[in-house]
């Protein structure tokens, strides 16, 4: 079967977290504290779609998207960032991020660059640098508190011939770092000065329970070459409908707008019409805010647990995203330990080699779910370590 794998099918490797995924599910019985989007849409978001079609039935749309979620999409601009965008030429409203990153990998990439990765980072950036052939290399960030620092002069020295971007998740899957305005000053100037582009997956803009949030669209200086990508997936739980949007310098979005077109990658009307809806109402935007309010109970919650653990286990607290990145000293390796969980305890977390080099020893716990299936995923947990740790 080998003989129908292309080059690029071949250089893909091991999604760790999928791969125990299926183990647990083939196993039966577990607890899930990975993924990340277990929230229903909200109901009036049906709603307010369906009472749309009353005055307004005619929003199909070929690639450019549709008026609407692009005058929100400015207006939100503007509004967070004082960034007043001329949306036909720097937006693209995307199929979710992730096959907008895609995308712009294909574009960017080939089997002779180089994708500098700022790590611990989200696992799926992985694979798709890796489909295009390209090389990737890691930064990690310095995994203290408060909040994971970068240490510069190191992405500085990291920048090869071939590097052809700095790839940041921002805030971070999986630490819950948030990046500050001086480090990102810093990592846009360095992708000014070598001609590359520093791109932001802010994803988690929204999920922030110390500090503030700083978008890499909201600093002037390096505008000229950063792209930001963000989807409705997580703040208005809208994962299964597959919109997001990203913004570029103009050149780049002119020549991925034409791979769009060939792709047809642009999201479905229906979907872009419910994000615009999310965008525009009061009512949702502040039932996205509670839900910030409820999650960071949440975390609080599992880093208690965390602690009753023991047994050397440690983080830092994140000020970001449902996630909790756990560092733990025996020496044995992080797909092993989560086998061992699923196998001993049934409960699955992601182990945290997915998320880079620097990432092995530690595990990722998501409490992104209800509280009823945290707490038995946390409970399960306690038991491994209490029992076959
Ligand atoms: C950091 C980050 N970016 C992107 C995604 C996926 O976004 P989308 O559903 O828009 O493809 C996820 C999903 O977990 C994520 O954690």
């Amino acid at each position: 079967m080998d003989l129908y794998k292309s080059k690029n099918y071949q250089a893909l490797k091991i999604n760790y977290t999928n791969d125990l995924y299926g183990y647990a599910l083939e196993k039966g019985g577990c607890i899930f504290l990975t993924g990340s989007c277990p929230t229903p849409t909200l109901k009036v978001v049906y709603e307010k779609l369906l009472n749309s079609f009353v005055t307004d039935n005619k929003f199909c749309s070929y690639n450019t998207g549709l008026t609407g979620i692009k005058k929100e999409i400015r207006r939100y601009l503007n509004q967070h960032s004082q960034l007043d965008v001329d949306v036909d030429k720097h937006i693209l409203i995307t199929l979710g991020a992730t096959t907008f990153l895609q995308q712009l990998y294909l574009y960017l990439l080939d089997e002779n660059s180089d994708c500098l990765m700022i790590t611990p980072t989200f696992q799926d950036y992985y694979n798709q640098v890796r489909f295009t052939r390209a090389s990737i290399s890691e930064v990690a960030m310095e995994e203290r508190a408060p909040n994971w620092p970068l240490d510069i002069e190191k992405v500085r020295k990291s920048i090869r011939n071939n590097t052809r971007l700095i790839m940041l998740c921002n805030p971070n899957n999986p630490t819950g770092k948030v990046y500050s305005r001086e480090e990102l000053t810093e990592l846009g100037r360095i992708a000014k000065q070598n001609n590359i582009l520093l791109v932001a997956d802010e994803a988690y803009n929204y999920l922030i329970y110390e500090g503030q949030f700083t978008s890499v669209l909201d600093i002037p200086e390096i505008r000229s070459n950063v792209v930001a990508v963000r989807t409705f997936s997580k703040e208005f739980s809208m994962c299964g409908w597959r919109v997001g949007y990203a913004y570029l310098p103009e050149e780049i979005q002119k020549e991925l707008f034409h791979l769009q077109l060939s792709f047809n990658t642009v999201a479905p009307s229906i979907s872009q019409k419910a994000a615009e809806i999310s965008l525009q109402s009061e009512e949702i935007k502040a039932e996205a805010k509670k839900e910030v309010l409820r999650t960071k109970e949440k975390r609080n919650f599992i880093t208690n647990c965390i602690d009753e653990i023991g047994h050397g286990l440690s983080y830092i607290m994140p000020k970001a995203c449902p996630y909790l990145f756990v560092k733990y000293t025996k020496d044995i390796r992080s797909y092993d330990l989560c086998k061992d969980m699923i196998s001993k305890a049934n409960v699955i977390v992601s182990p945290g080699i997915g998320n880079g080099e620097s990432g092995e020893h530690h595990f990722c716990v998501t409490f992104a779910d209800c509280m009823e299936v945290i707490t038995e995923g946390m409970g399960r947990l306690k038991y491994y370590f209490s029992n076959h740790y």
